[in-house]
């Protein structure tokens, strides 16, 4: 058993290791070997429907919606398209508004959720094209949407999912530059930067793994925590949402996601002394309001795990502990935030001695209602 899980103790752990293999197969293809542009040739939008496209409705669950809400951000940063973001067992029980050129993007790993499934079918029906981001090639969803961009993550199998998100984040970026060069709102030179950016980021996943030992640590000393509060604005913000998640589902420590700027409309009260922050500040340009945030939970008495970019050790003097990660561009910062905290949940879940691969009541693909 220990064979295939490559020697690994848990499948996840095994699957956090193969992010930087797992993003760079999903880039693989999709570029241009001059890196000048993107090549989605897996995708039949030709270029009048790509200039068209005038709304985007991303829908997913889970840890899928929280890629989707990065993808949000980076599409309407680069693309000037209007996105959507939504949980598929919402979107498919209103009536959403669309126009005829509304673009729909399910994200799914499995490619079988029950209700993502039913949101494609419902779009479907209404005569709306939908792009499928999955891991699985024979899935529903690759099967029935117009477009499929799979992820090649490989295998997932702990329920708690991490390469299927960074390899999802990898195809985000890859539709949300492809469709700004296409409608023009890049020029060559920022298209080459960027998927110069991207082909970099395998690396840069390598290099990030070596902060586990410090989140081991972490992990260690608040094994006995009952709450957990990550914070962040703008992309930092969507990442929260996700390291929360990984938390809850593995750990069972309660983790709450929170916006930097709202903390003081609510969630400030429950901050007392001891409580673990994990404070994201991965963006340069909300690096200060971030801070100030900081400062009122550490004013509180909370115990305050940073990130930031490396050489910023500005950080150290709001925080108590830093873990740096390697420069990228901003937008791409998720991808390389994301790892540490896996590992944090990783490890804050094998120190409380729980089934790390299969946590109690989740299952892997919720194919039921
Ligand atoms: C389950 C899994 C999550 C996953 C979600 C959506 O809840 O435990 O890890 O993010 O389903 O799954 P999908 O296969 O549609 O991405």
């Amino acid at each position: 058993v220990s064979a295939e899980r490559g020697g690994y103790p848990h499948f996840m752990l095994k699957e956090i290791h193969e992010q930087p293999k797992a993003v760079r197969d999903t880039l693989r293809g999709r570029v241009a070997d001059d890196l000048s542009r993107v090549t989605l040739d897996d995708i039949h939008m030709d270029e009048a429907y790509t200039k068209k496209v005038d709304r985007i409705h991303i829908v997913a669950c889970g840890t899928s919606w929280h890629a989707g809400l990065v993808g949000k951000a980076v599409i309407e940063q680069y693309a000037r398209i209007p996105v959507d973001v939504e949980i598929a067992s919402e979107y498919r029980y209103r009536s959403p508004i669309f126009s005829e050129n509304t673009l729909v993007i399910v994200i799914s790993q499995s490619g079988e959720t029950a209700d993502t499934l039913a949101a494609l079918r419902e779009v479907k029906q209404q005569g709306l094209r939908v792009l499928a981001i999955t891991n699985v090639v024979g899935s529903s969803a690759a099967r029935e949407a117009d477009d499929v961009i799979v992820t090649w993550a490989g295998p997932e199998i702990a329920v708690a999912s991490t390469k299927a998100y960074t390899t999802q984040l990898a195809a985000l970026y890859l539709l949300a530059i492809h469709f700004a060069h296409v409608r023009g709102h890049l020029a060559d030179a920022e298209v080459r930067e960027l998927i110069e950016a991207l082909d970099g980021l395998p690396a840069i996943a390598e290099q990030v793994l070596d902060t586990a030992p410090q989140l081991e640590n972490f992990a260690a000393r608040y094994v006995e925590a009952t709450d957990a509060f990550f914070i962040g604005r703008g992309l930092d913000y969507s990442l929260s949402l996700e390291g929360a998640l990984k938390l809850k589902e593995i750990s069972y420590i309660h983790a709450e996601a929170y916006a930097a700027g709202e903390l003081k409309h609510g969630t400030l009260a429950l901050i007392t002394e001891g409580v673990p922050v994990i404070a994201l500040a991965t963006q340069p340009q909300l690096y200060e309001k971030t801070v100030s945030n900081i400062v009122e939970v550490k004013a509180r008495g909370a115990f305050v795990l940073g990130m930031t970019w490396v050489g910023n050790e500005d950080l150290e003097k709001s925080v108590d502990e830093v873990i740096y990660l390697p420069k990228t561009l901003p937008a791409l910062a998720p991808l390389v935030a994301v790892i540490p905290m896996q590992l944090l949940s990783y490890y804050a879940a094998v120190a409380r001695g729980n089934d790390v691969d299969k946590p109690r009541n989740l299952a892997k693909s919720v194919t039921v209602e």
